[in-house]
Formats: structure tokens, C-alpha cells, sequence
């Protein structure tokens, strides 16, 4: 593929002025709600003129007004140069990668590769196994997507899965140990590792991931992270963590909607960018295309198929253009803002909320065994989950629910009078319904 040079690569935010400058406004330090309601809710107004409180951010984010715009300029530049649009998607492209890249804690823009969904990540990795039916390791806790890919690579024998089961007691969600997963990893060899650092249904984060990855390193299992609901809420470090693979997209906590989503892999399973002995990659995809050839606008056609160098050996066919304008601005904002901040706002108003709540003897429960180990929701359980939330959704209140337990998260544009008054009505649908 035909990608800007090395120097050019090394991941640093590219952040447009319009977000960066409403960020700078907010000043250094704690993230307040009044800064926030001056400099960063005006980014918002087209979707804070929506009726109602929204509590499932965990969900679908919130777009800022100039997601429509970016799409709008992609579209505007096929209309106006046609094939001349080419350089600047491919731009686009680069800074997609490059702004996920930063999110992830990766050095090279290259180690992250677009796909469409988080599921495409998780089958480009299967594809790459060496085994034709590679012995994975997994939790009941994985999203139903990925759940569903392993389920149907098992049954077809394309690969042999073993799954995890969480611990259940009757007054918490149900958690996942790891020491069951590092004594699955020590009695047997496993391929690969496919988990969640925080898992969809509870939010649960994944007690001491260092130590599994150790784990699974010393029996040479490779590990693939399902960061959905990680990416955006709790700072990631994956290259320094050495994780193998990570999968995720862009529709909830960074505002991209459904489309944008990625595979990265470390880059230490990655060529040198400039190979000039032409290593071969140590894993090589039956998923990918021409963007993944050594030269893609070459249209040579050698017999074996020739790579490109780097990350850009996992690129596919042609990629999905608007998807990554979509994800461009929440993108941009996430990493503006930053995860630390974001996180430890996300944890404030988690708290207010919990508070609020119990002075109208609403239990809660959280994914972990603190706020520290639970990601950006807070749950309620409760006998009919489908019945409670409608409820609540017909007093404009929306949340969601997963497993029997609904869930609530706040972000950045929730007020606390909306927490307030999202509490009364909480307790007011609860009430008419009883708890598990
Ligand atoms: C943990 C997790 N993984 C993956 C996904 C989405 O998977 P896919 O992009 O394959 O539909 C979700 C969506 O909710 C999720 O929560």
C-alpha cells in the first residue's frame, strides 16, 4: 500500500484546531462540569437538542456536531475531484490508524489496521494461525459477536475452544478469576488467548492482565484483547503490556458510530517498515487484498504473493472510506481530553450517581470489586431487565440492559441535575418491579 514514510509514522495525535482549542479553554488538570457546559458542550448541540437523558453512552456515543461535516467533506471531495478524492481518504486513513495507535499505548501508526467490525479483527487473527484448528482459550464474558465467530470456528473444527466460566454469588454479577485463567493456560497448550480487559455485560475489568499475558507468553499462547468497552475508558498501554493482538471499534465511548473499527498487532510481530532483506512476516493472513500488497498502486502480479512491510501486510481489499471520517472528531476529542481525565470524571460521576441512588434505597452493583475494577457503567439488577428499562424509556430516561442486570453510563455531556433527576425516575420504575 502506498502509505507516507517511516518518520511519519511514529504516533503522535493529530488533532484538528477546532477541537484542540476547545479542549486547551478547558485548562490543565480535574475535568468540572461548568468548564465542560462553556468549551466542550457547544461541540455537541446538535445532539444536545434531543429531549430526555441519555445514560447509555456505554452503547452508542454521542456525536459531536462536526462528525457530519467530516463525513459531509469526505463525500464533497469525491463530487469535486472524483479519483483525485484518493489522497484525501488514504490521509485519512494514515490518521486513523496513527490516532487509534495513541489510544492503544503503540508506537507505530502501522500496527493498527481498519476493519468494519471487531469481529473481522478477531477472524483475520484465527486466519493467521499457523494450526488449521488452533486450540483458543476464551470466557463466557466475550461480547456475542466474538462469542459467536469462536462458537462457529469450533463447530466447523476449525478450531478447538475452551471456555472460561465466571463465578456467580447472589448478590454480585458474576466475575471472572484470573487465576482460572492462568491454571486453564498452565495445564494445557493453547494457541491463543482471546479476552476482554473489561468485559461487555458487567464491566468488570480484568483483574492484573500483566500477569496473564505472562502466563500465556510462557506456554507460548499468543493473546488477542477484546477493547471495546476498554479503549476510551481506562488508559491502555498494550505495547509496554505486550499484548499480541487487540481488537475494538469506534462506536461507543469515542462517538464514531458503527463501521470504524480495528485489529492492532504488536509490533513486534511486525516486518521493519523498511524491509530491505524482505523478511517474511511472522504471520501472514488468508484475510487481505490488494491494499496489503507490497505495492498496491503497482498492479504487478507476481506468482507468490508479495507483501507489504509492516502492519500494512494485514491491510484487506479496499477499505471502508467514511466509517473513519465518522470516527475522525469523537476520535480526536477522546484523545484531546485524554483517558486518564476522562476516566477519573467517569468514576466522579459513577459515585455521584450510586450516592444519589442509595438515598432512594436503589442497590447498585458494580462490575469489579471496586470502581477501580469496573469500567464506565454502573448496574442496577433486576427481575425483568426488558420490563424496568422500557419504563425508564418512556420517562426519557435510556439505559440498557445485559444479562439481568441494567446498565447506566454517564459520559462527559451528563449534567448531575440530570443525574438527579435520572435517580428519582430510576427509583420510580424500579419500585414497580422487584429486584433478583
Ligand atoms: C466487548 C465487545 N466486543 C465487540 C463488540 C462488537 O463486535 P462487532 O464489531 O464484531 O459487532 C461489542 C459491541 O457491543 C462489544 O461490547
Amino acid at each position: 500500500m502506498n502509505t507516507p514514510d517511516a518518520a511519519s509514522r511514529i504516533a503522535t495525535p493529530r488533532i484538528s484546531p477546532a477541537i484542540a482549542s476547545a479542549v486547551a479553554a478547558l485548562g490543565p488538570g480535574p475535568l468540572r462540569e461548568e468548564a465542560l457546559r462553556t468549551h466542550i458542550f457547544p461541540l455537541f448541540s446538535r445532539i444536545l437538542k434531543r429531549p430526555g437523558i441519555y445514560l447509555a453512552n456505554h452503547s452508542l456515543g454521542r456525536p459531536l456536531d462536526q462528525m457530519s461535516s467530516d463525513v459531509q467533506a469526505a463525500l464533497d471531495a469525491w463530487y469535486r475531484d472524483m479519483d483525485n478524492a484518493w489522497g484525501p481518504w488514504l490521509d485519512e486513513l494514515h490518521s486513523f490508524r496513527n490516532n487509534i495507535a495513541c489510544l492503544l499505548g503503540v508506537s507505530r501508526a502501522d500496527a493498527v489496521v481498519p476493519k468494519t467490525s471487531a469481529g473481522q479483527g478477531l477472524r483475520a487473527v484465527l486466519n493467521a494461525l499457523p494450526s488449521p484448528a488452533p486450540r483458543i482459550l476464551t470466557t463466557r464474558g466475550e461480547f456475542d459477536s466474538i462469542d459467536f465467530i469462536l462458537k462457529t470456528y469450533h463447530h466447523r473444527r476449525r478450531a478447538d475452544v475452551t471456555w472460561i466460566e465466571p463465578h456467580t454469588t447472589p448478590d454480585q454479577p458474576p466475575r471472572f478469576r484470573t487465576d482460572d485463567l492462568i491454571a486453564a493456560l498452565a495445564r494445557e497448550h493453547f494457541d491463543l488467548l482471546v479476552v476482554s480487559p473489561v468485559f461487555y455485560a458487567t464491566g468488570q475489568v480484568l483483574d492484573d492482565l500483566p500477569r496473564v499475558i505472562s502466563a500465556a507468553h510462557a506456554k507460548n499462547t499468543l493473546v488477542l484483547l477484546d477493547c471495546y468497552h476498554a479503549a476510551g475508558v481506562i488508559p491502555l498501554a498494550l505495547e509496554s503490556l505486550n499484548a499480541d493482538f487487540a481488537i475494538g471499534g469506534s462506536y461507543k465511548y469515542t462517538r464514531g458510530g458503527p463501521g470504524a473499527c480495528w485489529l492492532m498487532i504488536h509490533p513486534r510481530h511486525l516486518t521493519p517498515e523498511r524491509d530491505d532483506n524482505n523478511h517474511e512476516p511472522p504471520f501472514r493472513t488468508l484475510d487481505t487484498g490488494w491494499f496489503a500488497k507490497r505495492d498496491t498502486f503497482k498492479f504487478e502480479r507476481p506468482e507468490k504473493p508479495l507483501l507489504a512491510h509492516g502492519g500494512d501486510a494485514w491491510m484487506e481489499a479496499t477499505p471502508a472510506i467514511l466509517p473513519l471520517y465518522q470516527a475522525k472528531s469523537g476520535l480526536e476529542l477522546t484523545l484531546a481530553l485524554g483517558v486518564e481525565r476522562l476516566r477519573a470524571y467517569s468514576l466522579e460521576q459513577l459515585t455521584f450517581l450510586e450516592a444519589t441512588l442509595r438515598q432512594h434505597n436503589i442497590p447498585t452493583r458494580r462490575g469489579g470489586a471496586s470502581p477501580e475494577h469496573s469500567g464506565a457503567y454502573l448496574l442496577i439488577s433486576h427481575r425483568d431487565t426488558t420490563a424496568f428499562c422500557d419504563r425508564l424509556k418512556a420517562r426519557s430516561v435510556i439505559a440498557d440492559a445485559r444479562l439481568g442486570n441494567a446498565r447506566f453510563a454517564p459520559d462527559i455531556l451528563t449534567t448531575r441535575d440530570e443525574l438527579t433527576a435520572a435517580a428519582a425516575v430510576i427509583a420510580e420504575s424500579f419500585a414497580s418491579g422487584a429486584t433478583a
